[in-house]
C-alpha cells in the first residue's frame, strides 16, 4: 500500500501501554519540543515515543492536546504535523469514547467509519500552508475503507469482533446531556469523544491515510441509571489494554 515511513500513532486516554511494549524505544517528553503544548488531562502521559514494534517503525503520540483544555484547533494538531515531519504517511488514533449505538457495549471496540464535527472548531481555520496541503482537503474517505477492511479482518483472527461506527466529536470538558445524546444519535453518530476530529482533518490535509479505533468506555449520557464519571472511563480503557496492544502489533505489520 506504498506507505514508507514509519506508522503514526496517537494513544487516547488510559490508552498509553502500547508505547511501552516497544522494542529500541526512545521517548522525547512533549515539553522537550519546541512548540508542543503541554497535556494535562488526567490519564495522559505526554510523550513522543519512536521504535519498533513487530518489526515496524513506529512514532507514537503516547497522550495528546484536547481542544477542552483550552488550546486551540491549530495547537491540537501539532503532534500530527511532527507525525507527518517524521515521513508517517499512515496513522493510527484511538480513543475512548462514549457509546450512543444501543447495540455497542462498554469494552467494545469500534472501527470509526466517518466523523461529526461538533467542536466548533478546524484545525485548518486561517491562511493554507500549500506546502501541507490543499485549501479545501477532501473528506470522503477520512478514515481509511482499505485499512478498516484490514483491521475487522486482523481483529476476526484474533476472534475479536470490531464494530464499526460514526464518531461525533465534541469540545467538552463537560460529558454531554441525554438530550443531546438523542440528538447525536439522530443525526447518525455511534459515539461520541473530545478528541480525534480536529487530528483527522490535519491528517487528512496532509495526505496521510488514518485507521481510527475507538474504545467504548461507557454507555453515552442518559443511557444507563447512573452518572458519567473520568474516573470509570479510565478505568475501562485499562481494562481493553492487553486487547489493545495485541490488536496494535497485529496491526502494525499489515498497514502499508
Ligand atoms: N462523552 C464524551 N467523551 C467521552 C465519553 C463520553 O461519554 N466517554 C469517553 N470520552
Amino acid at each position: 500500500m506504498g506507505a514508507e515511513g514509519p506508522i503514526g500513532m496517537v494513544l487516547g486516554s488510559g490508552l498509553g501501554a502500547f508505547a511501552e511494549s516497544l522494542e529500541n524505544r526512545f521517548e522525547t517528553p512533549y515539553r522537550d519540543i519546541a512548540g508542543w503544548p503541554p497535556s494535562t488531562a488526567e490519564g495522559h502521559a505526554g510523550k513522543l515515543v519512536t521504535g519498533r514494534a513487530s518489526g515496524r517503525e513506529v512514532v507514537v503520540l503516547s497522550g495528546r492536546a484536547h481542544l477542552y483544555e483550552g488550546y486551540t484547533a491549530q495547537e491540537v494538531v501539532v503532534g500530527m504535523r511532527e507525525l507527518a515531519k517524521r515521513g508517517a504517511q499512515s496513522v493510527i488514533l484511538t480513543n475512548a469514547a462514549g457509546g450512543i449505538n444501543l447495540a455497542y457495549q462498554p469494552g467494545d471496540l469500534v472501527l470509526i467509519s466517518d466523523h461529526i464535527n461538533l467542536t466548533g472548531a478546524n484545525p485548518l481555520t486561517g491562511p493554507n500552508d500549500d506546502e501541507l496541503g490543499p485549501r479545501f482537503p477532501d473528506m470522503c474517505e477520512a478514515y481509511s475503507v482499505a485499512y478498516r477492511e484490514i483491521a475487522r479482518q486482523t481483529g476476526e483472527e484474533m476472534s475479536l469482533h470490531l464494530r464499526e461506527g460514526v464518531y461525533c466529536g465534541m469540545r467538552g470538558p463537560s460529558y454531554e446531556t441525554p438530550a443531546e445524546i438523542r440528538f447525536l444519535r439522530a443525526i447518525g453518530a455511534d459515539l461520541v469523544g473530545m478528541s480525534t476530529v480536529p487530528e483527522v482533518i490535519a491528517a487528512n490535509h496532509m495526505g496521510m491515510k488514518v485507521l481510527g479505533l475507538s474504545c467504548v468506555t461507557n454507555m453515552a449520557a442518559g443511557i444507563l441509571p447512573g452518572k458519567l464519571v473520568h474516573s470509570d472511563v479510565l478505568q475501562i480503557a485499562s481494562r481493553m489494554q492487553d486487547t489493545l496492544v495485541k490488536l496494535l502489533h497485529a496491526l502494525v505489520t499489515r498497514l502499508g
